[in-house]
């Protein structure tokens, strides 16, 4: 895993990237899991090596009386379990609730070797990752860990929106956001009640055809999560972290959580949550680049030479941005082959 101290290396002469880029172990799935369900807990260990990351929630979800039990599950998880390749996750309740104390004290002190990331819910500004950040050092330094934790925000109030690129930027321990779309419905007091999704209302009608305003007219569902999205993405390009799509809740419709995930992956973001275990292939099939488009990608690289300059390859003009376009593409895959 990488150290924040990395951040602070000078960049070497000539890098391609001026920002600097987290050395990446896919995360194309978050798989959650409710640690204090004991059927759910069991399964985790036939998981590993099939997803991306494992987390283990103790925010919402998780019913108030079921808190320590769900902070003690995970513990014991993640103590029992050898998780591979697979990373370990959790989050934690948000900084304004009773419980976030003893879950970052406990989570810490006890298994912060084997945790990766925590999420932190409801981040408002980058005041809520200052505070995690200063007390993470403290309870790092009394576990005696020599790894750094690293921190991921989920984007889901208003004031979160507004303050994306503070957040991002807060801390060298920033890894990543994801959109919260459920909270963040409910801060902007938007009319939605599916979770991730759209809504049937939300609609663009294509200009009249004619006199008849009825005749020839259709309508297209719009998505109402593009503009957090694309914010969120620049954002974490700007600080060289990872921007991710939440949940999406209708979990019987695999469709609509296969075009909104895609939608996300096309925006930029690497990788969405995986709710139930019908998500996680969604997930792995959509955030993993189609193989015809790496084919051509290598293709565009290898007729561009050194990068520069201008060629036609069947008919389309490319160019040197077209070559850092490919590049993206091709990186990926080879991250995710590796
Ligand atoms: C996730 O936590 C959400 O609120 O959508
Ligand atoms: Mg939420």
């Amino acid at each position: 895993m990488r150290s924040p101290k990395d951040f602070f290396a000078p960049l070497a002469v000539g890098a391609p990237q001026p920002v600097r880029q987290i050395p990446v172990r896919p995360s194309r799935m978050i798989h959650f899991f409710d640690p204090g369900n004991e059927k759910m807990a069991a399964k985790i260990p036939s998981l590993t090596g099939t997803v991306d990351v494992l987390l283990g929630n103790l925010e919402d979800a998780v019913r108030a009386d079921r808190k320590e039990a769900a902070r003690a599950g995970l513990v014991s998880v993640a103590r029992a379990t050898d998780f591979g390749r697979t990373q370990l996750w959790t989050r934690v309740n948000s900084l304004d609730s009773p419980w976030v104390l003893d879950d970052l004290l406990t989570l810490v002190t006890e298994i912060g070797d084997k945790l990766d990331v925590i999420m932190v819910p409801k981040v408002e500004g980058a005041q809520d990752i200052h505070y995690v950040d200063r007390l993470l050092a403290q309870l790092e330094a009394r576990a005696g860990l020599t790894e750094p934790l690293l921190v991921h925000a989920i984007l889901e109030t208003a004031s979160g929106v507004a303050n994306v690129e503070e957040i991002a930027g807060a801390s060298p321990r920033m890894q990543g956001i994801s959109l919260g779309p459920a909270d963040l419905a409910a801060s902007r007091r938007m009319k939605t009640t599916r979770v991730g999704g759209g809504h049937p209302g939300y609609l663009v009608r294509t200009d009249p055809a004619g006199e008849d305003l009825n005749s020839g007219r259709s309508t297209y569902q719009q998505d109402l999560w593009h503009y957090t999205v694309a914010r969120m993405v620049d954002a974490c390009a700007m600080h060289g972290i990872l921007p991710y799509y939440g949940p999406f809740g209708d979990i019987r419709d695999v469709v609509a959580c296969e075009d909104q995930f895609r939608n996300a992956f096309l925006l930029g973001c690497v990788g969405a949550w995986s709710l139930h275990p019908v998500q996680i292939d969604i997930a792995k099939k959509v955030f993993s680049p189609a193989p015809s488009d790496v084919a051509w990608a290598r293709r565009v690289i290898a007729e561009m030479g050194d990068g520069t300059g201008a060629v036609m390859i069947d008919g389309k003009m490319q160019d040197d941005a077209s070559v850092k376009q490919c590049r993206v593409v091709v990186e990926l895959a080879d991250e995710l082959a590796a």
